[in-house]
């Protein structure tokens, strides 16, 4: 029988619209009837996964024509780069707090017709500061995915090594496709101009740089929603904080999201009987991204070596070599 865990889960997904997660949550059920000796059962939800599979593509194709959206051309080749993959809200393991943040950014977003009634405009210039591997990419593929809107991404590093002398001017092309075209813009690594840079660069042109990017960000008045990302907050002058209207700061995993994170990444495995509180104490102080990398390898572990069967001592191993990685 399924057990109750999955049954959450199941209905988890649903609440979601997670399709992926919800078929494979089902397919692990059927793979465990089936180990229980009940292959009618087995093949029966097998069957019908297939089949509501085959029904959703079908009605993608018809219903929602993809949007004709291309990699930038001709001056802004280079600049601002497209991302075609959608992240689910629900991939995201965060806590309370920072989850509520962006819930809020995609409220406001979502009423900013019922707000613009009052004069009042949507979170859209957002601020998101935080150690690497902590989901700040990835929430802002998020925001996009959730308010239907393309992502852009633009590496401010690269656009300054590239344009050296002219950068002020392409950040104005990037800013005038903001007002342009409504969508989620993401200016990641936006910490590399001040940290990467030593004397022998152009310092001069880099101030510059990050001065007319402050300008135009404070004088942006488009639909778009702007993304900063950085991992070295403390080098940024505070004047910087008052031009966004929300600074959201990440943090690495705590207990609770290290069980989800891990639980993600195995809902192929039978993990009931894990010892969840062991695990967790041993994976503190990693980041989500180096939690979901340990997870991976234990899986891979179990697949190769141990018969598909997954253990804590398995995925403690691979979360202590995560740890040694570090040092
Ligand atoms: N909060 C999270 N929830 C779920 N998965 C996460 C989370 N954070 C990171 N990951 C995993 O780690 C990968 C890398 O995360 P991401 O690129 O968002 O980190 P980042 O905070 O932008 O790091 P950096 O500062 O290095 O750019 C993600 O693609 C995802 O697989
Ligand atoms: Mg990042």
């Amino acid at each position: 029988m399924a057990t109750a865990e999955q049954i959450k889960s199941l209905l988890r997904s649903h609440v979601d619209r997670d399709d992926q997660r919800f078929y494979s949550i089902a397919l692990q059920m059927a793979a465990q009837e089936a180990r229980q000796g009940h292959h009618k059962l087995a093949g029966d939800i097998k069957a019908m996964v297939e089949k509501s599979q085959k029904t959703a593509t079908l009605g993608l194709a018809t219903s929602k024509p993809t949007p004709l959206l291309q990699q930038p051309k001709g001056d802004l080749k280079g600049l601002l780069e497209l991302t075609n993959s959608p992240v689910r809200s629900s991939e995201l393991v965060l806590t309370g707090e920072i989850r509520e943040r962006l819930d809020q950014v995609l409220l406001e977003q979502r009423q900013k017709d019922k707000l613009a009634q009052f004069d009042l405009f949507p979170r859209r210039k957002l601020l998101f500061t935080g150690p690497p591997g902590t989901g700040k990419t990835m929430s802002a593929a998020v925001l996009a995915t959730e308010l239907k809107l393309p992502l852009y991404t633009i590496v401010l590093d690269s656009l300054i090594t590239r344009f050296m002398g002219e950068t002020a001017a392409k950040l104005r092309l990037v800013f005038d496709h903001i007002q342009q075209t409504r969508a989620v813009y993401l200016f990641d690594e936006f910490d590399a101009i001040g940290t990467q840079r030593g004397a022998q660069n152009d310092v001069g042109e880099i101030r510059r740089v990050l001065n007319s990017f402050l300008l135009f960000v404070e004088q942006d008045n488009s639909e778009s929603v702007i993304v900063a990302a950085t991992n070295h907050p403390e080098l940024l002058d505070k004047a910087l904080y008052r031009r966004f209207d929300d600074i959201i700061r990440f943090e690495k995993p705590g207990k609770e999201q290290i069980r989800e994170l891990i639980q993600n990444r195995l809902t192929l495995f039978e993990t009931a009987p894990l010892a969840w509180d062991q695990i967790s104490s041993a994976a503190e102080g990693l980041s989500a991204a180096e939690v979901a990398r340990a997870s991976e390898d234990a899986a891979k572990e179990a697949v190769l070596h141990q018969k598909g069967h997954i253990s804590s001592s398995l995925i403690i191993k691979a979360i202590e070599r995560r740890h040694a990685g570090n040092k």
